[in-house]
């Protein structure tokens, strides 16, 4: 479905005292993932995981290569097909207007993508579908907890039905009990919608949890791609240290 195909993307890193570096975030990086597959996208800090995010998303231009979905440029793609590809962000307190009731939050790509009635049932329905209280409608975002919003943003991404959905660190910023809700909030969405995602994450754990396939991102590079019951057999040694990580982790 998706094609990324030998993407290259620059910064130009400036400095008050010297003239603008360019710094190459993304070099030559190629990517599948096929209709319905949840690519997990690992990598450290600055490794261009939300750069790469950006540019599938459409929200910045490629400096080389070309990203499409169903062969169609993806620029192209998101006008032919609106509200089809949506987002969750890490910081769900500055994704959500705070001025705005979690109704309206929720509305508001089905207003923005011009559905004409919005039945209010449609926010019940997907305030259910997010494991929260239907009388949370009313509530403003401060009025809600960390876990609460993110399922809130969650609600909204999905309000339009979408076929592609990047989740850029959705849970990151939860803590550890709350991230397990979510992630099973996450999983029951997988296996109940028909939706193709990127799922970028820094750590490998709730990638295997959620993903079909695991991408390793370093320095820009996509250093190795594997399906999740292949991580036994990792090839790259970046790779492997991540996963060397986990299981120490999991064995203390
Ligand atoms: N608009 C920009 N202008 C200049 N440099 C940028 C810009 N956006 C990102 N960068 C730089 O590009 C590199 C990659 O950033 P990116 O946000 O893609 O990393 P990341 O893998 O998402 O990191 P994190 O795990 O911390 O979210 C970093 O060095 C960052 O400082
Ligand atoms: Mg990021």
């Amino acid at each position: 479905m998706l094609e990324i195909e030998n993407v290259c993307k620059q910064y130009l890193k400036t400095d008050m005292s010297i003239k603008p570096i360019p710094l190459q975030v993304l070099d030559d990086v190629s990517l599948t993932i096929r209709t319905g597959e949840w690519m997990g996208l690992i990598g450290e800090s600055g490794s261009g995981k939300s750069t790469l995010s950006r540019l599938v998303l459409g929200l910045e231009k490629v400096d080389q290569g070309k990203i499409t979905i169903d062969g169609v440029d993806i620029a192209t793609w998101r006008k032919e097909n609106k509200g089809k590809m949506s987002v969750v962000f890490q910081d769900y307190t500055s994704s959500a207007n705070p001025n705005f009731k979690v109704k309206d939050i929720i509305k508001e790509p089905l207003e923005i993508y011009g559905r004409k009635s919005i039945d209010e049932g449609i926010v019940d329905e997907l305030l259910e579908k997010v494991g929260l209280p239907i009388t949370m409608a009313n509530r403003y975002p401060h009025e809600l907890s960390g876990g609460q919003l993110q399922r809130v943003c969650i609600a909204r991404a999905i309000s339009t039905n979408p076929r592609f959905i990047v989740l850029d660190e959705a849970i990151s910023s939860l803590d550890v009990s709350v991230q397990t809700q979510i992630l099973e909030l996450l999983d029951y969405l997988k296996e109940s919608m028909e939706v193709t995602c990127l799922f970028i994450a820094h750590d490998l754990q709730t990638v295997t949890y959620l993903c079909d396939q695991v991408s390793f991102l370093y320095k820009g590079t996509i250093v190795e791609q594997v399906a999740v019951e292949n991580l036994a057999n990792l090839q790259s040694d970046y790779a492997q240290k991540l996963l060397d990580a986990v299981i120490r982790f999991d064995t203390e």
